[in-house]
């Protein structure tokens, strides 16, 4: 089998591309390496660098290495990005994943995992499942939203099974210490405070003090990449066993407040600071998952659900990524 992975060389590919090639499955990174990074690419992995726009290349790819499955995780994420120039993310997130399909036509290609996002939700109260109503907020959001119909449409054309996930916030690193989150930009709440904490004077920066939430902060449920690159495995099983789609929402099913988040991390830097600020466009106050449909689907038990472990784990690979970075 030979698994095609857009978005390969980033942080959550290169921890799916760490357990394929453990599996002992022939592993296909596509990526532009935009946001992606050389350390993080798996050297027993093929890696091309290239855009998922290349319709010519990516059908060279799949006729090529024999591609029957895709998991297509290539995208720009950044929130704030997306609100000051949408046109990027409707380039690269929208007609990208158009680009990607169209490029199956005539080919053997029968499985497409997509990562999608808890964000097309919008705001909610309490667990969300998987039968609400998209109501994306923001264009970061809204290119994921049109991603998932872009997937369902072809789909139909093309005869492939697709399974659409979508992630809350991913956070923490592989115990093999080899792979973690690189980039900086995109303001995840886990990744700064892992910064931080190699700071001799600690700062977090908390966007916004009087959401509707339980103490005005927002609310989000972190799953740990471990975690989410276990269900990307039976994913795929379950397609190539089952060979039925799929929607399902990736999370623990618990909302942390962004100063519990914070208050942990308290405990290991006792001197952190904690600065207030105005809240940033397109966070909504409070979503976290409703994790009965994944639960019952693929029997499954998270392994890393400890906020504990997920802070200590992301501290760790920033101080193995920055050692290894500073040689
Ligand atoms: N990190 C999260 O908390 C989170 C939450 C929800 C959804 N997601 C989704 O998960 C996926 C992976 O995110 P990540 O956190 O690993 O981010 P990342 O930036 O580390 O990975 C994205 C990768 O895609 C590559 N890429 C972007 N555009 C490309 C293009 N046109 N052609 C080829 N390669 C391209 C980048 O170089 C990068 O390696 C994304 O689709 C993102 O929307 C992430």
């Amino acid at each position: 089998m030979s698994i095609l992975i857009t978005g390969g060389a980033g942080y959550i590919g290169s921890h799916i591309v760490e357990r394929l090639i453990k599996n002992k499955i022939k592993v296909i990174i596509l990526d532009n390496l935009n946001t992606g990074h050389k350390k993080l690419i798996n050297k027993k992995a093929f890696f091309i660098r290239g855009d998922i726009n290349d319709k010519n290349l990516v059908k060279s790819i799949l006729k090529s290495y024999n591609v029957k499955t895709i998991i297509h995780l290539a995208a720009c994420l950044n929130v704030n990005e997306a609100e000051i120039n949408p046109q990027k993310y409707m380039e690269n997130n929208v007609k990208g994943t158009e680009n990607l399909l169209l490029s199956c036509k005539n080919s053997i290609v029968k499985n497409i995992i997509f990562s999608s996002s808890c964000s097309i939700y919008g705001n909610i109260n309490g667990a969300v499942n998987e039968n609400k109503k998209p109501n994306p907020e923001g264009k970061y959001a809204y290119s994921k939203y049109l991603g998932e119909k872009l997937i369902k449409k072809y789909s139909k054309k093309f005869n492939f099974k697709y399974g659409i996930f979508r992630y809350f916030n991913v956070a923490g690193a592989s115990n093999s210490g080899k792979v973690g989150e690189v980039e900086k930009s995109y303001g995840h709440l886990i990744k700064n405070i892992a910064i931080q904490s190699l700071k001799k004077k600690a700062v977090i920066k908390i966007f916004g003090n009087n959401y509707p939430t339980k103490d005005g902060t927002c609310v989000r449920d972190y799953i740990h990449v471990s975690d989410l690159t276990d269900l990307h495995i039976k994913g795929i099983n379950y397609l190539i066993k089952n060979k039925k789609s799929f929607i399902l929402n990736c999370g623990y099913g618990k909302g942390y407040s962004v100063l519990n988040v914070v208050n942990v991390f308290k405990k290991i830097k006792k001197n952190l600071v904690i600065i207030y600020q105005k809240k940033r466009f397109g966070d909504v106050p409070q979503v976290y998952s409703n994790t009965k449909k994944i639960e019952k689907m693929f029997k499954w038990k998270p392994k890393h659900n400890d906020i504990n472990k997920i802070i200590r784990s992301a501290i760790r690979w920033e101080k193995i990524f920055n050692k290894t970075n500073n040689k």
